[in-house]
């Protein structure tokens, strides 16, 4: 499903409903919210807003469980730090549990280490995975010809990838399909063409990664959804 907003505060506003609008019904289906970030800039806003009238909430982000992706390997008060972002944002805002906040260690002494231990904690089943697209349409940090794209048992992988920091710990694509609903937030010019390499008839996760979530929940601008044709936009 592909929905489109005029700019980047509707789409953020329309993502965090949308990620309370999801907790509230795990909440009173099975008394817990299972909650994957996503890293990178473009869910700032919308992690902000969960912090909006967050008292209201309370119950909600008491049963909340966080977790992430995907992380960079840096100390977890690092500006590059998936964490550091989201605690910014929005947990320290909302008081989420210490307990409850399941961050991958990215200062780890062994990533390889540390994403198995990461693995073992991460739910089988989680409700909701945020993810984003980068602009060579890599998601969490699977990147171009990554060989964690053809990963088969593992659900998270230390991984070398060509962005800074380069040693990142990220779900895989068997990690990816292990959520209940999945929704990718793209905002801006600069990822339209990554945006329509992930809807066209024709490619390849290789060198598309992001097409591992073509069917997922996509929230984007006009901006980033301007190269997507009528057709693609019917069909979804
Ligand atoms: C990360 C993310 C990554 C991100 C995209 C988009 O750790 O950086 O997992 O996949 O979502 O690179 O990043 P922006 O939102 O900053 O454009």
């Amino acid at each position: 499903m592909i929905r489109i907003f005029q700019d980047y505060q509707t789409l953020s506003e329309m993502a965090a409903q949308a990620i309370v609008t999801i907790g509230l019904q795990c909440l009173e289906d099975r008394g817990k919210f299972e909650l994957v970030l996503s890293g990178g800039s473009t869910p700032k806003q919308a992690y902000s807003l969960l912090g909006r009238q967050w008292e209201h909430k309370r119950r909600l982000w008491e049963n909340t469980q966080v977790y992430w992706s995907d992380e960079r390997c840096v100390l977890p008060d690092d500006s590059r730090s998936n964490f550091m972002m989201a605690r910014q944002s929005f947990l320290d805002t909302v008081r989420i549990p210490a307990d409850n906040i399941h961050r991958i260690h990215g200062e780890a002494d062994d990533p390889h280490v540390e994403a198995k231990c990461y693995e073992v904690e991460f739910p089988p089943r989680p409700d909701l995975l945020l993810l984003g697209i980068g602009t060579d349409g890599h998601t969490a940090s699977l990147f171009p010809h990554s060989t964690a794209l053809e990963e088969q048992t593992r659900k998270f992988l230390a991984v070398q990838t060509p962005a800074e920091p380069p040693s990142r710990i990220t779900i895989t694509p068997k990690g990816i399909a292990c959520a209940s609903e999945i929704m990718v937030l793209v905002s801006g010019t600069n990822k339209a063409n990554a945006v329509q390499q992930v809807f066209a008839e024709t490619g390849n996760i290789l060198e598309t990664p992001a097409r591992i979530v073509h069917n997922a929940i996509w929230l984007m601008d006009k901006e980033a959804a301007q190269k997507i044709t009528k057709t693609i936009l019917i069909e979804t």
